[in-house]
């Protein structure tokens, strides 16, 4: 039996993550440590919230003393830290909770992990490791469209959101060389799949389209991205804890670049080839919706990642191509409107105190 700690396990990759693990491995416990900001929902866990081996905790990766007592109370094996500030928009507008959570917050749990970890003798205790997830976002923008990023890219972050994940790589990288640490780090590319909170590209055109509003793309629509299904950066973080040389950092991404325009043409398309006809949200479905918008500060222009080393030392690759993954990705927000309008209404804020009586 191994015991997780899973730090922002109500967002969007957290619980796709926690899903993901209950239908791999049947020896695990895992404890999901979420403070519940805006992104967090627990109606993303509504299926595995009465299992033995499941526990919620609210509490803030920022509170040293909370997260201490969840490791003096249990025997963490691991710790796949999400936990973070994640939209570069709110970065851009208010970027200190962005270095509170993702740089102090981390900061806090990499100290509560050693202290429970380690020896008298400064070695740590076997079987232990700290998987912290980081974004292809540390790296900057490539301007060849040859160039891709490897693990040995130097970091040029230039929003306050990726720049708070370089600085906690940093931190995580600071741990491994002075204390050996056993921790990995993962640097993923864009995700896309369920539970995506819908001010993010793909859930936010979904949602725009059958609400019959306009498409916003920033600047021109060319700034490239790289795509990968949840469930393959999940499969890599799952091979990384399993396989993954200590120390050792893993770049994870599907080689499945496109511009912004293309993802947003792509979903239009799709939409009118899944609603039936006389779905009255299709008619209203069209390229007309698209309405360039003024331009996001500091725009990177191009992510890509290069997975080779994942590939060849763990034998890692994705499982769902670009074109079913959408597909795949459509279909459930079509299916599950209710978290939609859960979540746009805002009623999953109240969820928590409804469940929980707090
Ligand atoms: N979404 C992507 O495309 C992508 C790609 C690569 C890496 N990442 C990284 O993966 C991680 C998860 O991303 P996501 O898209 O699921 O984010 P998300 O915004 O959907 O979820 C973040 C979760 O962290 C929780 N949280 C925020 N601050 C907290 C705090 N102080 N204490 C405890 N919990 C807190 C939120 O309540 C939420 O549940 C992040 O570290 C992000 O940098 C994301």
């Amino acid at each position: 039996m191994r015991n997780y700690l899973v730090t922002g396990g109500a967002g969007f990759i957290g619980s796709n993550f926690i899903h993901y693990m209950f239908r791999k491995h049947e020896d695990i416990r895992i404890i999901n440590v979420d403070s519940l900001t805006y992104a967090g929902n627990l109606g993303n866990l509504e299926a595995v919230k009465d299992r033995d081996d499941y526990t919620f905790i609210k509490a803030d990766i920022r509170d040293k003393e909370a997260i201490e007592k969840i490791f003096s109370e249990n025997d963490i094996d691991v710790v796949v830290h999400f936990a973070a500030e994640s939209h570069v928009d709110r970065s851009i507008v208010n970027p200190e909770v962005f270095v509170e959570t993702n740089v102090l917050g981390t900061a806090v749990l990499l100290n509560a992990a050693k202290a429970a970890w380690e020896n008298e003798d400064g070695s740590f205790k076997e079987g232990k490791k700290f998987l912290h997830v980081s974004t292809d976002e540390v790296y900057g923008s490539l301007s060849d469209p040859s160039d891709y990023f490897y693990e040995t890219t130097p970091y040029d972050p230039h929003s306050p959101y990726s720049a708070s994940k370089a600085s906690a790589d940093l931190l995580v990288k600071a741990y491994i060389d002075t204390y050996h640490f056993p921790a990995n780090m993962t640097n993923c590319s864009n995700n896309y799949g369920p539970y995506q909170f819908p001010e993010k590209l793909i859930p936010l055109m979904i949602n725009n389209a059958l609400s019959g509003k306009k498409l916003p793309v920033y600047g021109d629509g060319k700034n490239v991205r790289d795509w990968l299904y949840v469930d393959d950066h999940c499969k890599g973080i799952d091979m990384v804890i399993d396989k993954g040389v200590m120390g050792e950092k893993y770049n994870i991404g599907g080689h499945n670049e496109r511009e912004n325009i293309q993802i947003v043409k792509t979903i239009i398309k799709t939409l009118q080839e899944i609603l039936p006809d006389d779905d009255p949200r299709k008619k209203g479905i069209s390229e007309d919706l698209i309405t360039y918008v003024e331009d996001r500060k500091g725009h990177d222009r191009r992510y890509a990642i290069a997975p080779d080393k994942i590939s060849r030392e763990l034998g890692w690759l994705p499982d769902t191509k670009f074109e079913d993954g959408i597909k795949l990705t459509i279909k459930w927000y079509l299916e599950h409107k209710d978290w939609m309008d859960n979540i746009t209404s805002g009623d999953y804020q109240e969820y928590y105190k409804r469940m929980y009586k707090v």
